[in-house]
């Protein structure tokens, strides 16, 4: 049995201020969360403070991105062991906005999340097709060569313990969540290509989730939880998010 996860992304967000007042509202509500793991992925400059201050709850950290390389001369860039070195658990790999904004390919993302898995750190690997790709018919065709990429790189055992997430970008930070069956197609569809471990994985869904849509989404057989961009920045709506688990 998968256990739902919540994930909050707080993307380019927040301040030292904003962030102790966020957290001290998530954790003090935790204890309403019964059915749910819940993480969240702050700006590599705050995890420390968010670790520390989720401390003996039930929340987990993780971070936004992770560089493909172990250590060395790669200035800007961070490690996946200065992030098990700031308490991360989780490493979201390959965000849209990170294929985007700072060309990452499907190669690059499925080299990042074996990077991040062999250091102890579990990948949550984004995956997304776009509004014309939707629109033109070509979702299994994108999706698919994005798992792809991944499954080559990374092998089924890392894979089997790694989490995905399904994002359509067109859903992101719109307003428009795909429907309950739009995600759950598209949820089923990623499991039936993951073969002999296919159960084990856990699939959230990604792109304007709010507590008012989070259960209708949560019942559907393959969606085993949610990556939040802006609700997870509201303590209420989080975990109003994470007790519909
Ligand atoms: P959103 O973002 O919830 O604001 O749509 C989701 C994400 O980008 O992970």
């Amino acid at each position: 049995m998968r256990r739902t996860l919540v994930v909050g992304n707080w993307k380019m967000n927040g301040s030292k201020e904003a962030n102790a007042d966020l957290v001290a509202g998530i954790v003090s509500e935790a204890g309403n969360v019964a059915n749910a793991d819940m993480a969240i992925c702050a700006p590599f400059v705050y995890l420390s403070d968010v670790a520390n201050a989720v401390n003996d709850t039930n929340i987990s950290v993780g971070s936004q991105d992770v560089s493909v390389h172990l250590e060395g001369a790669y200035t800007g860039e961070i490690s996946a062991s200065m992030l098990l070195d700031c308490s991360c658990k989780y490493a979201i790999i390959g965000h849209s906005e990170r294929r985007q904004y700072h060309g990452e390919s499907n190669l690059l993302v499925a080299q990042k999340a074996l990077t991040a898995y062999k250091s102890g750190l579990i990948p949550i690997i984004c995956l997304g097709e776009s509004l014309e790709e939707r629109e033109s018919g070509q979702v299994e065709v994108i999706i698919g060569e994005q798992l792809q990429a991944v499954q080559s790189v990374m092998g089924a055992d890392a894979i089997a313990k790694s989490v995905i997430a399904y994002e359509p970008v067109w859903a992101i930070g719109t307003g428009l969540t795909a429907t309950p069956e739009q995600a759950q197609d598209v949820h089923g569809f990623i499991r039936s290509r993951l073969g002999t471990d296919a159960e084990k994985v856990s699939i959230l869904y990604g792109g304007s989730v709010k507590s008012a849509n989070a259960a209708e989404l949560f019942a559907q057989k393959d969606i085993d939880g949610a990556l939040v961009g802006g609700a997870s920045l509201n303590a209420q709506e989080f975990i109003g998010i994470a007790a519909a688990g």
